[in-house]
């Protein structure tokens, strides 16, 4: 197991980012920088051990701070939609910045996943990791409060992309961390992944405004495209005449995941490639999982090796508490008070079949 570092390129206020390699002992291998804690390359092997490069992203710093939809990083304050960029807690209301139409996204204008993060290698007996600390200053974005937070990710000798969240706040604020990763487990850049085979160990999910705003309804699955109780192709009724899938151009929503204790570390969804074989379990102690199948990439971003991302060429599995949760007093809460500790941790897991 080895941790190796170099440099990767300057952010826009002059700073050096570098990019970090683990390797595991099975050789499979995580390329992490510590800009926007974006996870660069991902290696895991198919069913004869051969390994392929299994997320999207860019070769260079220069072209993350370009134009990213979000590829590898960590999202922060606020992983996914604030409706209005509005809420209000202890009696104040808080303004946050306004990035997605008339809605707060993934933590604002210059979110977690544009800061430079502070980072240090780490290691155990069966694991290689990064850990990465990022102070988010009283009023960043409009939220209230000197966040202080530190991500672990390691690559683990089971061949598990493990990331745990830690948070501290000096005053009231909402926090809900996740990681944007768009897998293609074929291989990135080849082909899109209407025909991996997914699963979500969810009952009901959370349904959507034309803003992709969460109507506060949880509404089962049941009888709908939306389930994926039992393991079905991504693209088998992705383009179903279904009000919800309309909205989303297609699968853009937050799965309700079945829990027995609120917190409990289970097992969230599998995914499987039938070409390759490869498999991606999500386990996590988050009570939400949200779905996105690349439905806004549209060749646009040309990412390593100049593949083209076209629609639906990779999909996302975001681990966090449910969308617009700050107005959504029904929904799990969000809110971090000083002296409580914000804890989660969220697990992908690769093999072969
Ligand atoms: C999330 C959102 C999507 C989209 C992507 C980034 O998954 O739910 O609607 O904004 O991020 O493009």
């Amino acid at each position: 197991m080895t941790v190796t570092q170099k440099a990767f390129g300057k952010t826009p206020a002059g700073e050096t980012a570098q990019l970090f390699t683990l390797t595991n002992a099975n050789g499979m291998q995580a390329e992490i920088t510590n800009y926007g804690g974006i996870v660069v390359r991902l290696t895991a092997p198919d069913r004869e051990g051969k390994f392929a490069d299994v997320v999207l992203g860019y070769e260079t710093l220069a072209e993350y701070i370009k134009a990213s939809p979000y590829f590898g990083a960590l999202v922060g304050r606020y992983g996914n939609r604030i409706a209005k960029g509005k809420f209000t807690l202890d009696g104040v209301e808080y303004t946050l910045a306004t990035n997605n139409q008339e809605n707060h996204l993934h933590g604002g204008k210059v979110g977690f996943d544009k800061a430079l993060w502070a980072a240090e290698p780490v290691k155990t007996g069966e694991a290689v990791g990064l850990k990465l600390s990022y102070l988010s200053k009283d009023g960043e974005e409009g939220y209230p409060g000197n966040l202080q937070c530190t991500v672990h990710y390691w690559l683990t000798n089971d061949n598990e992309l493990k990331i745990e969240y830690l948070a501290e706040t000096d005053k009231p604020t909402v926090v809900n961390l996740t990681h944007h990763s768009y897998f293609n487990l074929a291989g990135q850049g080849c082909g899109d992944i209407l025909s991996h085979e997914l699963m979500i160990n969810a009952d009901r999910f959370t349904p959507v405004d034309a803003g992709l705003i969460p109507t506060g309804e949880l509404q089962p699955v049941a009888g709908t495209p939306m389930d994926f109780r039992t393991p079905m192709a991504i693209g088998a009724r992705v383009n179903q005449d279904d009000v919800q899938l309309q909205r989303g151009g297609g699968y853009d929503h937050n799965y309700v995941l079945n829990k027995d204790k609120p917190g409990a570390m289970t097992l969230a969804a599998r995914v499987c490639e039938p070409t390759s074989g490869r498999v991606m379990e999500v386990h996590t102690t988050e009570p939400g999982l949200q779905f996105y199948c690349g439905n806004f990439l549209d060749g646009s971003n040309v990412g390593k090796g100049g593949k083209v991302y076209s629609h639906r060429y990779g999909f996302c599995l975001e681990s966090h508490h449910f969308p617009d949760s700050p107005n959504k007093p029904d929904f799990p809460s969000v809110v971090l008070r000083p002296g409580e500790k914000y804890q989660t941790k969220t697990i992908y897991r690769f093999s072969a079949k």
